[in-house]
C-alpha cells in the first residue's frame, strides 16, 4: 500500500501549536500502565500466595493444573516446566484483550511509542502506515480476545460465588467485596467493548424493527461512552484483587469478616 506523508513531521518531533499541557495525559498513561505491567509480571512469576480462604486471585483464575482442589485438569503434567506458573498459562487471554483494546491502543501508541505523542503534536517519523499493515493489522484479533474475555467473566463470577462460602458457611469478607467490585468493573469494561457494540448491532444499516438488538446496542453504547473510565478502574481492581489476596495469604493484611 502507499505510504501517507505526515505534514506534522515537518514541524519536528514534539513541536505543536498547542498551549496546554498535552504531555500530561500520555505521561500518566505511561506511569499507570508501566506500574501495572511490572506488578502483574512479578505476581505472575511468583506462583504462590494466590489463594486465601475462599478467595482466588483473578491473575490465577481459572487454576488449570495444580494440587488445589479447584484445578480443572488435576496435577500438572510433566511436560510443563516447573517454573511455568498458573498465571502464565492463562494471562495471555485477558492480557491480549487489553493490549488490542481500541482505547488502550490509542493510549499506548501515544504514551509508549509517541505515535504521535498527542493529537496535533509532531511525531518522530516520516510516514504513517496506520493499522492496515503488518504488524499492527494483527490488532484486528481483538474480537476473538473478546470472546475469551466473556468466558473469563463467567469464571470470575464463579469465583465471587465461591468467595461467599467460608468452610461451607455463607459469609462476606472484605475480600468478597474486592472480588465483586472487580467483577462489576471488568464486566462494565468488557460489555462496553467497541467490538461487542459492532457485534450486537453495529453492522446493520437499520436497527428499527429489531427491538432486542436495539436495546442491546443502546446498553453497550452506554457503557462504551465510559470505556476509558472502566478500562482504568478495572485495571486497578484486577491488580488490587491479586495484591489483597497476596497480602492476606502472607499474613500482612487481615481479611475482616462483615458477615
Ligand atoms: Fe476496549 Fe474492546 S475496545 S475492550
Amino acid at each position: 500500500m502507499s505510504q501517507i506523508d505526515v505534514p506534522l513531521v515537518r514541524g519536528g518531533f514534539g513541536q505543536t501549536q498547542r498551549a496546554d499541557n498535552w504531555w500530561f495525559q500520555p505521561l500518566v498513561v505511561f506511569l499507570g500502565l508501566s506500574t501495572f505491567i511490572v506488578y502483574s509480571t512479578w505476581a505472575a512469576l511468583q506462583g504462590n500466595h494466590f489463594t486465601y480462604g475462599p478467595y482466588l486471585s483473578p491473575f490465577y483464575s481459572p487454576i488449570l493444573f495444580g494440587p488445589e482442589h479447584q484445578a480443572w485438569f488435576g496435577v500438572s503434567p510433566t511436560w510443563i516446566p516447573a517454573w511455568v506458573t498458573g498465571a502464565m498459562l492463562i494471562l495471555w487471554a485477558p492480557g491480549g484483550f487489553r493490549f488490542t483494546c481500541y482505547y488502550y491502543r490509542g493510549a499506548y501508541y501515544k504514551s509508549f511509542w509517541a505515535d504521535p505523542p498527542s493529537c496535533t503534536v509532531g511525531e518522530p517519523r516520516k510516514t504513517y502506515l496506520g493499522e492496515r499493515t503488518f504488524p499492527l493489522i494483527i490488532q484486528n484479533i481483538h474480537r476473538y480476545f473478546l470472546y475469551l474475555a466473556l468466558i473469563f467473566l463467567v469464571i470470575l463470577a464463579r469465583d465471587v460465588w465461591d468467595a461467599l462460602w467460608f468452610n461451607g458457611h455463607f459469609g462476606i469478607g472484605v475480600g468478597t467485596l474486592v472480588l465483586l467490585a472487580n467483577l462489576v468493573l471488568l464486566s462494565s469494561y468488557t460489555f462496553g467493548c467497541h467490538s461487542l457494540r459492532h457485534i450486537v448491532g453495529g453492522f446493520r444499516d437499520r436497527l428499527a424493527g429489531a427491538p432486542v438488538r436495539k436495546r442491546a446496542y443502546d446498553c453497550v453504547s452506554c457503557l462504551n461512552r465510559r470505556h476509558m473510565l472502566f478500562a482504568w478502574c478495572s485495571l486497578f481492581t484486577v491488580g488490587f484483587s491479586d495484591l489483597y489476596i497476596r497480602m492476606c495469604s502472607m499474613g500482612i493484611w487481615t481479611d475482616w469478616r462483615i458477615l
